[in-house]
Formats: C-alpha cells, sequence, structure tokens
C-alpha cells in the first residue's frame, strides 16, 4: 500500500462528515427495544455480550483498533457514532473482514426505527437520518439499501455548484434497494454504477456527504481526502478464494467461459481484458426497477454538476446517459462478494447458474457461508414464515416477489449442460 492510499482508508475509519447519528448511551441501550425473548436474553447477558448481539444484530463489522465498536462508524470527539462510507461498504465473509467486500447484512432501516425508540425514551433529539428515514425507506431488506434515491432526493435542493437551495420534497421518486458492488472492481471499470452512467473520479464519491449541514465550502476542503479515498478504493485487489479447488475441472471451466461468457464479462489471468459493456435490458432480465427509477435528465444533471466537474469528466460518453441496461461487472473475487445481480437477489453463484432453481424466499445465517454452492449459507423459503412479522424480522427474509427485488434473467446460463456448469463455478472459485 503506498502511503495516499493508507491516508485513504485511516480517512475512512477515523473522520467525521456527517451528523452524528447517536451516542454511546443509545447504543449500550438498543437491546431494551428488541423483541422477546431476545430481549430478555441481552438483559442477563454481559455488558460485552449484549454488545457482540448488537453487532451482529445490525450487521456490523468489528473495528481494527476497538472490536467492540463498529467500523461502520467513526467516533466523533464528543463520542458519537457517525456514519461513514464503510457502513455499506465494508462487509465480511465467512466473518473474516475483506477490504471492499460490500456489507451484505447491514440492518440500517431496523437500527434507525430502534435508535429512534431508545431516543424517544432517553429524551433525545432525533439526527438527520431518524427524520430522513420518516420520509424515504432506507432499505427493505438487510443488506441492500436505497442509496441510490437517497442521492437523488438530496440532489433536488442543490444548485450544481452544490449552493443549498430549498426545493419541496418530491413524492414521485421510485425506491428500490440495491446491493453495493464490491470496491475492488474500481479500477477495472472505466464508469460507475449498475448502469454505467457516471465517471470515475473522487468528485463523483462524494455524493454520499449532500446532507444540509454540508455546504459547498465542505466538499471544497474536503476534495483533498477524497483524493485519496479514491486512491485507496483504487489499490484494492480482489481477494483469493482459499479452499478447495478442483484444478483439472476449473481449467475445463475456463474453455466454457471463454465460450459463453467472456464477451460481457470479459477474461481473466495477467492478460486480461475487461470490455465494460452494457447489455440492455431485456437480454439481461435481470430486475428492471434500478434501470427504470433514473430519468436520462436526473443523469445528466449529476454529471453536470459539480460532481461532474461540470459535465467535462462525462465527456466521451454522454451517451450513457439513456443506457439501454445493466453493466456486466468484472468478475475478480466474485466468490467473496455474494449475494449476486445488482440487487442483490440471488445468494450463491450455484443460483446465479441455475435460474430455476433460485429461492422465492431466503434468509441468510449470521455469517455462515456455503463452500459448495459458493456464496451466502442460507435457508431457502416459499413463503415468508406465517403470521404477522415485525419489521426486523420481514427484513432478514429477501423476499424476491417485492417490487425492485425480482431474482430472475441472466439466462445466458441456460445454454450450459449440468456438467459445464460444474466446471465453470469450480472456474468461477479461481477469478
Ligand atoms: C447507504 C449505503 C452506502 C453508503 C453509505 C455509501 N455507498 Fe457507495 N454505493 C452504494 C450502492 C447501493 C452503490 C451502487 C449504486 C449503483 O450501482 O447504482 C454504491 C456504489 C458506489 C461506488 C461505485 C462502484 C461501482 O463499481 O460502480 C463507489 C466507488 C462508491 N459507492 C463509493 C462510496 C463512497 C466513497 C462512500 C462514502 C462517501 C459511499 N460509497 C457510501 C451504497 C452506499
Ligand atoms: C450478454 C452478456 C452476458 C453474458 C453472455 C453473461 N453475462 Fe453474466 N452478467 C451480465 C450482466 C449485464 C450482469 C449484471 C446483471 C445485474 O446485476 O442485474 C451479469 C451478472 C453476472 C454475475 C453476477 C455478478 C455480481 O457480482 O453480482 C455472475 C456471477 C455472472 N454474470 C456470471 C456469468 C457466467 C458464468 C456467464 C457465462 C455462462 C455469464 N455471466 C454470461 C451479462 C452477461
Amino acid at each position: 500500500m503506498r502511503a495516499d492510499d493508507a491516508r485513504g482508508l485511516e480517512l475512512l475509519l477515523s473522520k467525521p462528515y456527517l451528523p452524528a447519528d447517536f451516542d454511546q448511551e443509545v447504543f449500550e441501550a438498543l437491546w431494551t427495544v428488541w423483541e422477546e425473548p431476545l430481549r430478555t436474553v441481552a438483559e442477563q447477558a454481559t455488558v460485552e455480550e449484549r454488545r457482540r448481539m448488537a453487532m451482529e444484530r445490525y450487521g456490523f463489522v468489528p473495528h481494527p483498533r476497538d472490536p467492540s465498536r463498529s467500523l461502520q462508524y467513526v467516533v466523533d470527539s464528543e463520542g458519537r457514532w457517525v456514519m461513514s462510507c464503510l457502513a455499506c461498504h465494508q462487509g465480511q465473509v465467512r466473518g473474516v473482514p475483506i477490504p471492499g467486500v460490500a456489507n451484505a447484512s447491514y440492518a440500517l432501516e431496523t437500527l434507525t426505527e430502534e435508535v429512534r425508540l431508545v431516543k424517544v425514551n432517553q429524551r433525545k433529539a432525533f439526527s438527520h437520518m431518524d427524520v430522513g428515514s420518516l420520509m424515504l425507506p432506507l432499505g427493505t431488506t438487510n443488506g441492500t439499501t436505497n442509496a441510490v434515491m437517497f442521492g437523488v432526493a438530496l440532489m433536488r435542493h442543490r444548485d450544481p455548484d452544490l449552493t443549498i437551495v430549498n426545493r419541496p420534497p418530491r413524492f414521485d421518486l421510485v425506491h428500490h434497494d440495491m446491493d453495493a458492488p464490491a470496491w475492488w472492481h474500481y479500477r477495472r471499470r472505466k464508469s460507475l454504477y449498475a448502469d454505467g452512467f457516471a465517471p470515475k473520479g473522487h468528485r463523483m464519491l462524494m455524493q454520499f456527504l449532500l446532507v444540509k449541514e454540508n455546504g459547498p465550502e465542505r466538499f471544497h476542503e474536503w476534495e483533498d481526502d477524497f483524493r485519496a479515498i479514491e486512491a485507496w478504493i483504487e489499490s484494492l485487489e480482489p481477494p483469493r478464494w482459499t479452499g478447495d479447488v478442483d484444478r483439472a475441472a476449473a481449467v475445463k471451466g475456463e474453455a466454457v467461459f471463454v465460450d459463453h461468457c467472456a464477451s460481457c464479462h470479459g477474461t481473466y489471468g495477467p492478460a486480461g481484458v475487461y470490455p465494460d459493456r452494457i447489455v440492455a435490458i431485456d437480454d439481461v432480465g435481470t430486475d428492471r426497477l434500478r434501470f427504470d427509477a433514473l430519468t436520462a435528465k436526473e443523469r445528466g444533471d449529476l454529471n453536470d454538476s459539480w460532481f461532474g466537474h461540470f459535465g467535462a469528466d462525462a465527456e466521451g460518453m454522454r451517451d450513457r446517459e439513456s443506457p439501454i441496461g445493466y453493466a456486466a461487472p468484472p468478475l475478480d473475487g466474485v466468490w467473496a462478494s455474494a449475494p449476486y445481480f445488482h440487487n442483490g437477489s440471488v445468494p450463491t453463484l450455484w443460483h446465479v447458474l441455475h435460474p430455476s432453481e433460485r429461492p422465492v424466499v431466503w434468509r441468510r445465517s449470521a455469517t455462515g457461508y456455503d463452500d459448495i454452492r459458493v456464496g451466502l449459507e442460507v435457508e431457502e423459503l416459499a413463503e415468508l414464515p406465517a403470521g404477522r412479522l415485525l419489521p426486523s424480522v420481514r427484513r432478514a427474509h429477501f423476499d424476491t416477489r417485492r417490487p425492485g427485488k425480482a431474482a430472475t434473467g441472466h439466462d445466458f446460463v441456460d445454454a450450459l449442460t449440468e456438467a459445464e456448469k460444474a466446471v465453470v463455478l469450480e472456474y468461477l472459485k479461481t477469478l
């Protein structure tokens, strides 16, 4: 790691860029609003055990310098917790944090609801997140968030140079949840996001800071920090699979992959080439809500704002503002980035390869990993559990029948025989 890259990581771990969400006292009391029997278990547990339970419930990753607190939040000078980029962009695989892997367990909406209840009990003021979540869904399934629409909603109150203007809120936004992409793809990609409309650049990465507390001068002041943060993201390497691989099968799998997959996903190894292809929405056939949710004007307005150097960054890629579909992502380290597709609807690579076997409803275990099917360890269900479900329990289930959550499409794999699928799965482990 070069010095500047290390500085980027350090900023993500230690510098607050947003107003605080809650304090330590609120965090320590979250268990008091949990459902039974969990509440009684927590009540009888030690403080350390209770913190561990909270970390697991909300999908927090232990902070490298203090495992009793979450790396998702920076603690500010007054001891309050401030959300960071790593909230969504740092998760774990088999219970081990891997730099750049998205947080596939983050329970942002449940956390925010429970923080609000504790604040009422402790007579504390609501934060921007507590209020924002009353107007906008944060994420209807654990591990996915409505992050794209937070950006659109907040951009409404800015001029292109980021001056704050008060406009009435919009009620026509198409809310939908997404699984954040792995950050180690950043170096491979030429443009950003599921539909590839935005140019790369350190300013683009700053959209998440658009809360009204941050005026334009803050963005100018922090630009240099985000050069370092971008350098760190750009330096990330895909993680290597450490389990068993049948080498002979993987070699056969590579040949099948070159024939059936490489035209979209590229080739791998030292001479690998990534084509950065956008595939028409009807051809890829995965859930189209993310595609429909943004208009060409919204895409163009972002590129024409300060974030895109007033249009200069998007020079030569304007056609991408009316994209035809989704980008075929690079597949380096794909074994680690479950669940799959932009909406995180498919739990394992085996399920990607077997469209008709994809579960209707699935629920992952806390940190379990499926070495055979390569991806999340899940319980597969035909239905949600019967009866009235608590919102926190419902969000632990991924229901592919809900808007924006379909696990359909990518039927290209149907051209493969069962034996070919088996060898391709072996090959995918080695990327
Ligand atoms: C609330 C969750 C959340 C937070 C917080 C968040 N992101 Fe993201 N990020 C996402 C999602 C979801 C996407 C996918 C958006 C899309 O493809 O349309 C994304 C996409 C990205 C990408 C593009 C990757 C690619 O390959 O297209 C980068 C880079 C990125 N985020 C950086 C950041 C940085 C830097 C921060 C902090 C300033 C941040 N994000 C904060 C959820 C989040
Ligand atoms: C015509 C282009 C095309 C072909 C051919 C194709 N794919 Fe894809 N693939 C895509 C697109 C586009 C996506 C993104 C879909 C989405 O996120 O909704 C994708 C997504 C994936 C993903 C999920 C990646 C992630 O991180 O979520 C995997 C795994 C994958 N493809 C494997 C394969 C394999 C294996 C083959 C060959 C058998 C293949 N693909 C053939 C276009 C293609």
